[in-house]
C-alpha cells in the first residue's frame, strides 16, 4: 500500500465554506510539493481522539489550521505555544514535528497587522472602535495591545457586554490593556472621532442588508475594516464608501494569516508571483 500523502488541513465546525484549501493546495501545486490540504469538520467530542491520533508515528498530518469554534479549545492538546499564541490564548495554526510534537501559533493577529500595513494604516496614537468580542477580536486586540505603535484608545462594543468584559479581563492578565474600554452602546464608541472601525461580528455575513452601524456615524477620515468577505462588500462597507471612508473586507486578513500559516509549515515564504496568484483566486473564490 502506498504511503498517504503529507497532509495539512483545517479543523473546525463547520468548515465546508473555507477558502483555505484553495489557498494551500494552490501553493503546494505551484511549488511541486507533494502534499494535500483537507477539511476536518469535527464535533467537539471528536477533538481528543483526533489530536491523540496526531501523535502516532505513522500519521501523515504535519500541520493544521484551527478555526471557529476551537481556537481556544485546542490549547490543552499542544506541547508548546508561541509567545503570541500564549498571550492571546488562541491557536489557529498547529505545526507537528517529525517526532510528533505539537506547537500552537496564532497568525490571525499578525495577519491583521500585515494587512493594516499594506493598507498603509499606522496604528500609532489612533482611535479605534471594535464591534464584537469573539475569537477574531481576541487575536486582533492582542496585536493592537502589543504593537509598539500604540493606539491612543480602543473601544469595544459587543451585543453581550459580559463577553467583552471577560475577554479583556482575561487578556489583561498577560498584557497592558489600559487603552481598552468596553462600551455598552454603539453611540458610546464615538465613531465620529475614530480613525479605524473594525467589525468582527458576523452581522452582514451572507446578508447584504444587515449592519450594526448607520450612515450617519460614518465619515471620510475613517478606515472601515469588516472581517466579513461574503459578500465582498457588506452593507457596512457600502455605507462607509458612500460617506467617503476608506474600506476593506476580511480577504486580506484571510490571505495574510494563510501565508503566515504556510511559512510555519514549510519553513519558507512563498514567492511573490505565487502569492499574487493565490490572492487573485481568493478574490474570485469569495465572489463565486
Ligand atoms: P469569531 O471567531 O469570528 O470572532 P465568534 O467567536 O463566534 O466568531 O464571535 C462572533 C461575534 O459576533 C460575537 O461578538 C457575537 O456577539 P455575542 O458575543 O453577543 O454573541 C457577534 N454577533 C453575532 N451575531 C450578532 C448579531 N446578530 N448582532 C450583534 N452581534 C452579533
Amino acid at each position: 500500500m502506498s504511503k498517504e500523502a503529507i497532509t495539512y488541513g483545517i479543523v473546525g465546525y463547520p468548515v465546508k465554506h473555507s477558502l483555505s484549501p484553495l489557498m494551500h493546495n494552490t501553493a503546494f501545486t505551484e511549488l511541486d510539493i507533494p502534499a494535500v490540504y483537507k477539511l476536518f469538520p469535527l464535533k467537539e467530542e471528536e477533538l481528543p481522539a483526533f489530536f491523540e491520533g496526531l501523535r502516532k508515528k505513522d500519521s501523515s498530518i504535519f500541520g493544521l489550521n484551527v478555526t471557529v469554534p476551537y481556537k481556544e479549545a485546542v490549547i490543552p492538546f499542544m506541547d508548546s505555544l508561541s509567545p503570541f499564541a500564549k498571550r492571546a490564548m488562541s491557536v489557529n495554526v498547529v505545526v507537528i514535528s517529525e517526532d510528533r510534537k505539537l506547537t500552537g501559533y496564532n497568525t490571525d493577529g499578525p495577519g491583521f497587522l500585515a494587512h493594516l500595513a499594506e493598507l498603509q494604516f499606522n496604528t500609532c496614537d489612533k482611535r479605534i472602535a471594535i464591534l464584537g468580542a469573539g475569537g477574531t477580536t481576541r487575536a486582533i486586540l492582542t496585536s493592537l495591545c502589543l504593537i509598539p505603535e500604540r493606539p491612543e484608545s480602543i473601544k469595544i462594543y459587543n451585543r453581550t457586554s459580559e463577553k467583552a468584559e471577560a475577554l479583556v479581563k482575561d487578556l489583561s492578565q498577560r498584557m497592558d490593556t489600559s487603552l481598552v474600554e468596553i462600551v455598552t452602546s454603539i453611540d458610546d464608541l464615538n465613531i465620529e472621532i475614530c480613525d479605524l472601525l473594525i467589525n468582527t461580528t458576523s452581522v452582514g455575513l451572507n446578508d447584504p442588508d444587515s449592519t450594526l452601524i448607520g450612515a450617519e456615524q460614518l465619515h471620510s477620515n475613517l478606515l472601515v475594516y469588516d472581517v466579513v468577505y461574503e459578500p465582498p462588500e457588506t452593507k457596512l462597507l457600502k455605507l462607509a464608501k458612500e460617506q467617503g471612508a476608506k474600506t476593506s473586507n476580511g480577504l486580506g486578513l484571510l490571505f495574510y494569516q494563510g501565508m503566515l500559516s504556510f511559512h510555519h509549515w514549510a519553513g519558507q515564504e512563498l514567492p511573490n508571483d505565487i502569492k499574487k496568484k493565490i490572492r487573485d483566486l481568493l478574490e474570485k473564490g469569495a465572489k463565486a
